[in-house]
Protein backbone atom coordinates (compact mmCIF):
# COMPACT_ATOMS: atom_id res chain seq x y z
CA UNK A 1 0.00 0.00 0.00
CA UNK A 2 1.73 3.23 -0.99
CA UNK A 3 0.74 6.66 0.12
CA UNK A 4 0.78 9.50 -2.42
CA UNK A 5 -0.27 13.38 -2.48
CA UNK A 6 0.49 14.35 -5.60
CA UNK A 7 -1.49 13.27 -9.22
CA UNK A 8 1.49 13.23 -11.23
CA UNK A 9 3.28 10.10 -9.70
CA UNK A 10 -0.05 8.52 -8.99
CA UNK A 11 -1.09 8.47 -12.64
CA UNK A 12 2.43 7.14 -13.49
CA UNK A 13 1.99 4.49 -11.67
CA UNK A 14 -1.41 4.13 -12.68
CA UNK A 15 -0.21 4.02 -16.28
CA UNK A 16 2.05 1.25 -16.00
CA UNK A 17 -0.42 -0.73 -14.18
CA UNK A 18 -3.00 -0.06 -17.58
CA UNK A 19 -0.75 -0.70 -19.69
CA UNK A 20 -0.45 -4.24 -18.24
CA UNK A 21 -4.07 -4.51 -18.68
CA UNK A 22 -5.07 -4.58 -14.75
CA UNK A 23 -8.16 -3.20 -14.32
CA UNK A 24 -8.14 -0.24 -11.56
CA UNK A 25 -11.33 0.27 -9.07
CA UNK A 26 -11.64 3.17 -7.20
CA UNK A 27 -13.21 4.51 -3.57
CA UNK A 28 -13.69 8.49 -3.02
CA UNK A 29 -13.56 8.79 0.66
CA UNK A 30 -13.56 12.21 2.53
CA UNK A 31 -11.42 9.68 5.32
CA UNK A 32 -12.46 8.88 9.45
CA UNK A 33 -13.14 5.28 7.94
CA UNK A 34 -15.29 2.65 9.17
CA UNK A 35 -16.59 -0.55 7.90
CA UNK A 36 -19.10 1.59 5.78
CA UNK A 37 -16.16 2.59 3.44
CA UNK A 38 -14.46 -0.82 4.04
CA UNK A 39 -16.95 -2.32 2.54
CA UNK A 40 -16.69 -0.40 -0.77
CA UNK A 41 -12.74 -1.04 -0.63
CA UNK A 42 -13.41 -4.69 0.09
CA UNK A 43 -16.01 -5.24 -3.00
CA UNK A 44 -13.02 -2.87 -5.28
CA UNK A 45 -10.65 -5.41 -4.33
CA UNK A 46 -12.96 -8.36 -5.67
CA UNK A 47 -13.46 -7.19 -8.76
CA UNK A 48 -10.71 -5.27 -9.97
CA UNK A 49 -6.91 -5.60 -9.87
CA UNK A 50 -5.86 -2.39 -8.24
CA UNK A 51 -7.85 -0.82 -5.89
CA UNK A 52 -7.46 3.36 -5.11
CA UNK A 53 -8.91 5.13 -2.44
CA UNK A 54 -8.80 8.84 -2.30
CA UNK A 55 -9.47 10.43 1.52
CA UNK A 56 -9.91 14.25 0.64
CA UNK A 57 -12.12 16.55 2.38
CA UNK A 58 -13.36 18.40 -0.23
CA UNK A 59 -13.94 21.96 0.68
CA UNK A 60 -16.19 22.69 -2.28
CA UNK A 61 -19.42 20.06 -1.00
CA UNK A 62 -19.40 21.62 2.11
CA UNK A 63 -22.47 24.70 2.76
CA UNK A 64 -21.80 24.72 6.04
CA UNK A 65 -18.21 25.80 7.24
CA UNK A 66 -18.90 24.57 10.58
CA UNK A 67 -19.64 21.66 9.57
CA UNK A 68 -16.17 21.50 7.07
CA UNK A 69 -14.01 22.63 10.63
CA UNK A 70 -15.58 19.84 12.90
CA UNK A 71 -14.96 17.16 9.99
CA UNK A 72 -12.69 14.47 11.61
CA UNK A 73 -9.41 13.89 9.84
CA UNK A 74 -7.78 10.77 10.90
CA UNK A 75 -5.07 10.05 8.12
CA UNK A 76 -3.00 7.30 10.27
CA UNK A 77 -5.87 5.26 11.59
CA UNK A 78 -7.31 5.47 8.09
CA UNK A 79 -3.83 4.01 6.82
CA UNK A 80 -3.94 1.53 10.06
CA UNK A 81 -7.77 0.16 8.55
CA UNK A 82 -6.53 0.09 4.97
CA UNK A 83 -3.41 -1.51 5.54
CA UNK A 84 -5.63 -4.74 6.66
CA UNK A 85 -7.52 -4.51 3.53
CA UNK A 86 -6.43 -4.91 -0.42
CA UNK A 87 -5.70 -1.31 -1.23
CA UNK A 88 -3.03 -0.14 -3.12
CA UNK A 89 -2.85 3.21 -3.30
CA UNK A 90 -4.21 5.74 -0.92
CA UNK A 91 -4.41 9.14 -2.78
CA UNK A 92 -4.60 12.06 -0.07
CA UNK A 93 -3.68 15.54 -1.77
CA UNK A 94 -3.55 18.83 -0.16
CA UNK A 95 -6.51 21.45 -1.34
CA UNK A 96 -4.49 23.15 -3.45
CA UNK A 97 -3.14 19.82 -5.79
CA UNK A 98 -6.65 19.64 -6.39
CA UNK A 99 -8.04 23.27 -6.90
CA UNK A 100 -4.92 24.97 -8.07
CA UNK A 101 -7.75 27.75 -8.71
CA UNK A 102 -11.01 28.02 -8.05
CA UNK A 103 -13.62 25.65 -9.79
CA UNK A 104 -16.12 27.20 -11.12
CA UNK A 105 -17.79 24.74 -12.58
CA UNK A 106 -21.30 24.80 -12.31
CA UNK A 107 -22.80 21.52 -13.24
CA UNK A 108 -27.24 21.21 -13.78
CA UNK A 109 -28.61 18.15 -12.38
CA UNK A 110 -32.18 19.57 -13.25
CA UNK A 111 -34.94 17.96 -10.83
CA UNK A 112 -32.25 15.84 -9.10
CA UNK A 113 -30.78 18.67 -6.94
CA UNK A 114 -33.93 20.39 -6.10
CA UNK A 115 -35.53 18.23 -3.36
CA UNK A 116 -33.42 16.88 -0.17
CA UNK A 117 -30.26 17.37 0.27
CA UNK A 118 -30.03 19.28 -3.04
CA UNK A 119 -32.57 21.93 -1.38
CA UNK A 120 -31.13 21.82 2.41
CA UNK A 121 -27.94 22.06 1.20
CA UNK A 122 -27.45 24.16 -1.63
CA UNK A 123 -24.02 23.91 -3.71
CA UNK A 124 -23.69 20.48 -1.97
CA UNK A 125 -23.75 18.58 -5.31
CA UNK A 126 -22.01 20.46 -7.10
CA UNK A 127 -19.35 20.62 -4.76
CA UNK A 128 -18.96 17.03 -4.88
CA UNK A 129 -19.96 16.45 -9.02
CA UNK A 130 -16.29 19.20 -9.52
CA UNK A 131 -14.11 16.75 -6.93
CA UNK A 132 -15.89 13.23 -8.24
CA UNK A 133 -15.03 13.97 -11.88
CA UNK A 134 -11.46 15.66 -11.24
CA UNK A 135 -10.79 12.47 -8.94
CA UNK A 136 -12.00 10.49 -11.85
CA UNK A 137 -9.64 12.52 -14.36
CA UNK A 138 -6.79 11.72 -12.26
CA UNK A 139 -7.36 8.65 -11.69
CA UNK A 140 -9.31 7.04 -14.61
CA UNK A 141 -11.12 3.88 -13.28
CA UNK A 142 -13.05 1.06 -14.76
CA UNK A 143 -14.96 1.13 -11.89
CA UNK A 144 -15.97 3.61 -8.69
CA UNK A 145 -18.35 2.74 -5.59
CA UNK A 146 -20.40 4.52 -3.82
CA UNK A 147 -22.49 3.82 -1.07
CA UNK A 148 -26.79 3.64 -0.95
CA UNK A 149 -25.93 5.89 2.27
CA UNK A 150 -25.98 8.66 0.37
CA UNK A 151 -28.84 7.67 -2.16
CA UNK A 152 -29.35 11.13 -3.68
CA UNK A 153 -25.55 11.58 -4.38
CA UNK A 154 -25.21 8.35 -6.10
CA UNK A 155 -28.34 9.45 -8.57
CA UNK A 156 -26.30 12.65 -9.52
CA UNK A 157 -22.94 10.92 -9.52
CA UNK A 158 -24.76 8.65 -12.16
CA UNK A 159 -26.66 11.62 -13.96
CA UNK A 160 -22.63 13.13 -13.65
CA UNK A 161 -21.45 10.54 -15.48
CA UNK A 162 -23.82 9.88 -18.37
CA UNK A 163 -23.94 13.76 -18.98
CA UNK A 164 -19.62 13.86 -19.47
CA UNK A 165 -19.33 10.62 -20.58
CA UNK A 166 -17.11 8.92 -18.59
CA UNK A 167 -16.44 5.26 -19.47
CA UNK A 168 -16.56 4.28 -15.70
CA UNK A 169 -18.96 2.05 -14.39
CA UNK A 170 -20.83 2.86 -10.92
CA UNK A 171 -21.15 0.22 -8.33
CA UNK A 172 -23.68 0.97 -5.76
CA UNK A 173 -22.81 -0.86 -1.90
CA UNK A 174 -24.95 -1.71 0.93
CA UNK A 175 -25.66 0.77 3.82
CA UNK A 176 -23.82 -0.63 6.49
CA UNK A 177 -24.73 -0.42 10.25
CA UNK A 178 -23.79 -0.21 13.56
CA UNK A 179 -25.29 -3.11 15.65
CA UNK A 180 -27.93 -0.89 17.12
CA UNK A 181 -28.94 -0.16 13.44
CA UNK A 182 -27.46 3.24 13.24
CA UNK A 183 -26.13 3.67 9.93
CA UNK A 184 -22.51 3.74 9.93
CA UNK A 185 -20.77 7.83 9.15
CA UNK A 186 -18.33 9.80 10.34
CA UNK A 187 -20.04 12.36 11.42
CA UNK A 188 -21.76 9.68 14.89
CA UNK A 189 -17.73 9.85 16.15
CA UNK A 190 -18.87 13.54 16.70
CA UNK A 191 -22.04 12.47 18.50
CA UNK A 192 -22.58 14.01 22.36
CA UNK A 193 -23.18 10.48 24.21
CA UNK A 194 -26.99 11.60 24.87
CA UNK A 195 -27.98 12.09 20.60
CA UNK A 196 -25.65 8.69 19.90
CA UNK A 197 -27.96 6.42 22.37
CA UNK A 198 -30.90 8.39 20.68
CA UNK A 199 -30.08 8.16 17.14
CA UNK A 200 -30.82 4.59 16.20
CA UNK A 201 -34.76 5.43 17.01
CA UNK A 202 -33.71 6.90 13.20
CA UNK A 203 -33.35 3.71 11.75
CA UNK A 204 -36.47 1.80 14.03
CA UNK A 205 -38.70 4.47 13.11
CA UNK A 206 -37.89 3.64 9.09
CA UNK A 207 -38.70 0.18 9.07
CA UNK A 208 -41.54 0.41 11.40
CA UNK A 209 -43.06 2.94 8.77
CA UNK A 210 -42.45 0.03 6.03
CA UNK A 211 -44.65 -1.99 7.72
CA UNK A 212 -47.63 0.90 8.24
CA UNK A 213 -47.11 1.37 4.65
CA UNK A 214 -50.01 -0.57 3.96
CA UNK A 215 -52.36 1.09 6.11
CA UNK A 216 -51.58 5.01 5.81
CA UNK A 217 -51.43 7.28 3.00
CA UNK A 218 -47.92 8.37 1.86
CA UNK A 219 -48.89 11.71 3.41
CA UNK A 220 -50.14 10.43 6.60
CA UNK A 221 -46.89 8.21 6.87
CA UNK A 222 -44.61 11.00 6.13
CA UNK A 223 -46.06 12.89 9.24
CA UNK A 224 -46.13 9.45 11.50
CA UNK A 225 -42.22 9.29 10.74
CA UNK A 226 -41.68 12.81 11.88
CA UNK A 227 -43.93 12.76 14.84
CA UNK A 228 -42.69 9.52 16.15
CA UNK A 229 -38.60 10.28 16.21
CA UNK A 230 -39.19 14.44 17.13
CA UNK A 231 -41.80 13.14 19.84
CA UNK A 232 -39.82 10.19 21.36
CA UNK A 233 -36.34 11.65 21.17
CA UNK A 234 -34.26 15.40 21.39
CA UNK A 235 -33.90 14.81 17.67
CA UNK A 236 -35.08 17.62 14.91
CA UNK A 237 -36.35 15.91 11.44
CA UNK A 238 -35.26 18.37 8.97
CA UNK A 239 -36.83 16.64 5.75
CA UNK A 240 -38.93 12.74 5.05
CA UNK A 241 -39.39 12.30 1.75
CA UNK A 242 -40.92 9.23 0.13
CA UNK A 243 -39.29 9.03 -3.77
CA UNK A 244 -39.06 7.37 -6.65
CA UNK A 245 -35.55 5.64 -6.61
CA UNK A 246 -34.52 7.60 -10.25
CA UNK A 247 -35.61 11.16 -10.52
CA UNK A 248 -35.92 11.42 -6.87
CA UNK A 249 -39.09 13.33 -6.97
CA UNK A 250 -41.99 13.05 -4.23
CA UNK A 251 -44.36 10.23 -4.86
CA UNK A 252 -48.05 11.00 -3.82
CA UNK A 253 -49.68 7.51 -4.06
CA UNK A 254 -48.55 4.08 -3.19
CA UNK A 255 -49.91 2.56 -6.42
CA UNK A 256 -47.42 4.57 -8.51
CA UNK A 257 -45.68 1.92 -10.48
CA UNK A 258 -42.09 3.10 -8.99
CA UNK A 259 -39.28 1.88 -6.98
CA UNK A 260 -40.09 3.65 -3.55
CA UNK A 261 -37.36 5.15 -0.72
CA UNK A 262 -37.65 7.01 2.22
CA UNK A 263 -35.00 9.61 2.70
CA UNK A 264 -34.08 10.80 5.85
CA UNK A 265 -31.89 13.84 7.43
CA UNK A 266 -32.10 14.58 10.94
CA UNK A 267 -30.39 16.66 13.29
CA UNK A 268 -28.88 15.18 16.20
CA UNK A 269 -27.88 18.43 17.96
CA UNK A 270 -25.40 20.10 15.43
CA UNK A 271 -25.12 16.98 13.58
CA UNK A 272 -26.20 15.94 10.54
CA UNK A 273 -27.59 12.48 10.00
CA UNK A 274 -29.03 10.84 7.04
CA UNK A 275 -30.51 7.39 6.23
CA UNK A 276 -33.12 6.03 3.71
CA UNK A 277 -35.39 2.74 3.39
CA UNK A 278 -36.45 0.94 0.26
CA UNK A 279 -40.12 0.43 0.52
P1 LIG B 1 -17.75 9.97 2.55
O1 LIG B 1 -18.85 10.51 3.36
O2 LIG B 1 -16.41 9.76 3.18
O3 LIG B 1 -18.22 8.61 1.93
C1 LIG B 1 -17.42 7.90 1.01
C2 LIG B 1 -18.26 6.78 0.45
O4 LIG B 1 -18.60 5.87 1.49
C3 LIG B 1 -19.58 7.28 -0.17
O5 LIG B 1 -19.83 6.59 -1.38
C4 LIG B 1 -20.59 6.90 0.91
O6 LIG B 1 -21.89 6.68 0.40
C5 LIG B 1 -19.99 5.62 1.45
N1 LIG B 1 -20.51 5.32 2.80
C6 LIG B 1 -20.51 6.14 3.88
N2 LIG B 1 -21.12 5.55 4.92
C7 LIG B 1 -21.54 4.33 4.49
C8 LIG B 1 -22.24 3.26 5.10
N3 LIG B 1 -22.65 3.30 6.35
N4 LIG B 1 -22.49 2.16 4.35
C9 LIG B 1 -22.08 2.10 3.04
N5 LIG B 1 -21.41 3.08 2.42
C10 LIG B 1 -21.14 4.19 3.12
O7 LIG B 1 -19.50 10.68 0.24
C11 LIG B 1 -18.42 11.26 0.36
O8 LIG B 1 -17.48 10.93 1.28
C12 LIG B 1 -18.04 12.44 -0.52
O9 LIG B 1 -19.19 13.14 -0.90
C13 LIG B 1 -17.23 12.01 -1.78
C14 LIG B 1 -18.04 11.11 -2.71
C15 LIG B 1 -15.92 11.31 -1.37
C16 LIG B 1 -16.85 13.28 -2.58
O10 LIG B 1 -16.13 14.16 -1.79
Amino acid sequence: MKLLTKIIPLQELLNQHRGQNLTIGFVPTMGALHEGHLSLVKQAAKENDIVVVSIFVNPTQFNDPGDLKRYPRTLEKDMELLSGLKCDYIFNPEVEEIYPEPDTRKFNFGLLETVMEGRFRPGHFNGVAQVVSKLFDIVMPDSAYFGLKDFQQLAVIKEMVAQSGYKIKIVPCEIVREPDGLAMSSRNALLKPEFREAAPIIRQKLLSAKELKDKLTIEELKKWVVNEIESKSDLKVEYFEIVDDTQLQPVILWEEPVVKVGCIAVYAGEIRLIDNIIF
